[in-house]
């Protein structure tokens, strides 16, 4: 074939318009070429089979080498179409060897700060933007409810407004000032829709939704996003009523093309085109499969690389015609024109690499974003430690651990096999560095408990080749590391213990039967408690675990999986020398067969608890203390009859009643006191952040438009219903610890 002669080839007129670019360009291609531009392939493949044979549009999984070589190999093809390249950055550039690695998501999620959570994602993208990568796959805008699955860690919690709030500002964040900013990348809405409403936690089991269910609650947050512009969307791996979202009509042309008007990308996730056949079973072949992708509208197909001869295959058997594909590649290569990668493919820039990369700024970033993430669950009074704590013992096995702080989707992880050994330890301050660090007195540590061994999965690997997770085995107790650890604390004046799960708990297909901190962790708390030297438990678990009756009293700090500066936030926190101020985006179980847990849950049950456990759970959605209190005074309401075009206006006064500033966060609440069809009895509205000084008072105003006071009929109409309503104001979901206030939508 003969390359194009790039004077005379309209397409490379950066001049014309991006139609006229993309219509003279897909008139020069040839079916296979246009099939290879539907593709994403993995670059740990050979890359001269990917490009020069397979016509690739897009790949991920890369590093700086292979996206240069793979440019290089474009620039000999016949057209010269530059690639996209893609990774998943998902809480800082991942696997990008000493990028600035953020708490995950669940983690920056406690902090209930958008504009913080954009920073972040502005960080990650100039530091992804720099390596040749113009695409993350992030962030997950699921909603999580059973804690058994394995990737909780990875959404931003159970509640729906939370998730849009924070999601839309990682877009935001991510995709800065559009498509010539030389700093921003594409964001990723995923995964589309529905895929953690799980068969007991099981990852990618069908997901038993109802339409009405989806548009209720799991929905809007991808609606926000895509009406505000997020580049791409992609398709989770479930099924719902028997129909993969792959090729879930409803769901990706009425609703989302549709309705929502979304112009944007649509990227399945990994081979979810080759799992409709040897997995789910719904497609007979490869050409069925790919027929079946197209004609549903997807425009890049990850990972199936079964795709490139199944779809032309389709189109040789009369299944697909060649205008439908047509549609999906115009889309791709419009993105490609908009971006400017036929003028800059933006290739890896070793100056900006340097300059960009973990910078002292993004450090601090980190340090602030991880210590707004952690949660205060309870004090029995041990914190902040007294100045005069001298001799601290830091105990478990998650106390000096740094890759495992951070957690699932970064550096060792798993997800690629080209740091083995995670990221650079020296940028990385554990609990043991942080509390060594910053506190005055002595520090000793003892493991105290080991975790977790595996074995390999006897099944080998999935039908597509990719390797089984290996089986946990939780290790038993070890009589002699638990004597150290007692030993060790008999001599010190407080306790700090890091427990939690690792990253073999964590992830796809990697959902646990218990919530239960594994191995000899629970024998070691039992045995620490035990000796009545004061006990703070640092619980650095990717989701909410549930720890031992024996610490019940205990200090408890959840921390999430808290990223390379984790550590010194802790010990910062533990010291003193910062305040509490995350709130549990998540609510934390009792007991496992109490899942779900989550708060917005609907009205109508026979009783209110389990004959042997109550259904309350551990820690409720919104939950967090401070070093100080907050008392709230009544609410009132200014407007106490408003209609659905107007503003529900009310105020609460707030003082600190302690010696110690604090942070505290008005949750707003709205319970619509008689619905139509069933309805969750409380949903979270809105929220302020406010800061207030040891003894000061503040008055707080709020707004929230009556149109937000919202249920889904039973057609799955989003109406706004008048009649009564109870706004309830305070600092967590708990009944308990809500103002409420009547007021009426006429
Ligand atoms: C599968 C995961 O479900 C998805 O979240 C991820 O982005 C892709 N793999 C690519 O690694």
């Amino acid at each position: 074939m003969t390359t194009v002669d790039t004077a005379s080839a309209a397409y490379l007129d950066a001049r014309l318009s991006v139609d006229e670019r993309v219509a003279d360009l897909l008139g020069r291609m040839t079916l296979p070429e246009k099939v290879g531009q539907m593709m994403q392939f993995d670059a740990r493949e050979e890359l001269e089979h990917i490009v020069l044979e397979r016509h690739a549009g897009s790949i991920l999984h890369t590093s700086p080498e292979k996206v240069l070589r793979a440019a290089e190999l474009t620039s000999q093809t016949r057209l010269r179409i530059p690639l996209l390249v893609a990774e998943d950055c998902i809480h800082g550039h991942s696997f990008w060897e000493g990028a600035t690695i953020f708490p995950t998501q669940l983690g920056m999620a406690a902090s209930w700060d958008a504009d913080l959570i954009a920073s972040v994602a502005k960080a990650t993208a100039a530091e992804v933007a720099a390596t040749g990568i113009h695409w993350t796959f992030s962030p997950v805008l699921c909603i999580a409810r059973d804690l058994r699955w394995g990737r909780v860690g990875e959404t931003f919690g159970e509640d729906p407004f939370l998730i849009g709030e924070l999601a839309s500002a990682m877009v935001r964040g991510y995709q800065g000032d559009g498509l010539d900013d030389p700093d921003a990348i594409l964001a990723t809405a995923k995964h589309f829709a529905g895929y953690s409403e799980t068969q007991g936690g099981r990852d990618a089991s069908e997901a038993d939704i109802s339409r009405r269910k989806l548009r209720s609650w799991f929905l809007p947050p991808f609606e926000r996003v895509a009406r505000e512009g997020c580049r791409t969307f992609m398709l989770g791996y479930q099924t719902t009523d028997g129909v993969p979202i792959t090729v879930n009509d409803w769901l990706l042309s009425d609703v989302l093309r549709g309705e929502w008007g979304y112009t944007g990308t649509l990227i399945t996730d990994w081979d979810n085109v080759g799992r409709m056949v040897w997995e789910q079973k719904v497609q007979p072949d490869y050409a069925s499969a790919a027929a079946a992708a197209v004609k549903a509208g997807n425009d890049m197909v990850m990972t199936t690389p079964g795709f490139f001869a199944g779809a032309l295959e389709a189109v040789e058997r009369g299944m697909l015609a060649e205008a439908d594909i047509d549609q999906a590649v115009s889309r791709i290569l419009s993105l490609k024109f908009r971006f400017g990668l036929f003028e800059n493919p933006r290739l890896p820039d070793r100056e900006r690499i340097a300059t960009i990369i973990a910078q002292g700024a993004h450090a601090d970033l980190n340090l602030e974003v991880a210590r707004r993430s952690l949660v205060l669950l309870r004090n029995d009074g041990t914190l902040p430690l007294a100045s005069t704590t001298r001799r601290i013992a830091v105990v478990g096995p998650l106390a000096d651990d740094a890759q495992t702080q951070l957690g699932d989707w970064a550096g060792s992880s798993g997800q690629v096999d080209w740091m083995p050994d995670g990221h650079p330890r020296a940028q990385i301050t554990t609990v043991l560095d942080g509390l060594r660090e910053l506190s005055g007195g002595t520090v000793e540590h003892a493991r105290g408990a080991g975790i977790l061994d595996l074995t390999d999965d006897p099944a080998g690997v999935f039908p597509d080749g990719q390797p089984r997770p290996p089986i946990v085995a939780p290790q038993e107790p070890d009589a002699a590391e638990i004597a150290e650890a007692v030993a060790l604390a008999e001599r010190s004046d407080v306790v700090v213990a890091v427990v939690g799960d690792r990253i073999e708990l964590v992830g796809e297909g990697r959902s646990t039967a218990t919530l239960d901190l594994i191995g000899g962790q629970r024998a070691l708390l039992d045995a620490l408690a035990a000796t009545g030297t004061p006990l703070v438990v640092v619980l650095m678990a990717s989701k909410p675990l549930i720890l031992p009756e024996s610490v019940r009293e205990a200090s408890v700090v959840w921390v999430a999986n808290p990223g390379m500066q984790g550590g010194r936030a802790i010990a910062e926190l533990l010291l003193g020398e910062i305040e509490p101020a995350g709130r549990l985006p998540i609510s934390f179980a009792r007991h496992a067969g109490q899942q779900p847990t989550y708060y917005n849950q609907i009205r109508g049950q026979h009783g209110d608890r389990y004959a042997d456990l109550t259904q309350q759970p551990a820690f409720a959605f919104g939950d967090g203390l401070s070093y100080t209190t907050v008392e709230y005074g009544d609410a009132e309401v200014l407007t106490p009859v408003v209609s659905a075009g107007e503003t529900v206006r009310a105020r609460v006064t707030l003082r600190n009643t302690g010696e110690r500033p604090a942070h505290e966060i008005v949750q707003v609440y709205v319970r619509d006191t008689v619905t139509s069809v069933s309805w969750a009895d409380k949903e979270l509205k809105t929220y302020r952040h406010v800061d207030l000084a040891a003894g000061a008072s503040a008055t707080v105003e709020i707004d929230l438009p009556a149109s937000d006071c919202t249920i889904v009929d039973a057609a799955g109409r989003r109406i706004v219903e008048p009649g009564e309503f109870e706004l309830l104001i305070g600092p967590s979901s708990r009944d308990e610890v809500l103002r409420a206030v009547s007021f009426e939508i006429r």
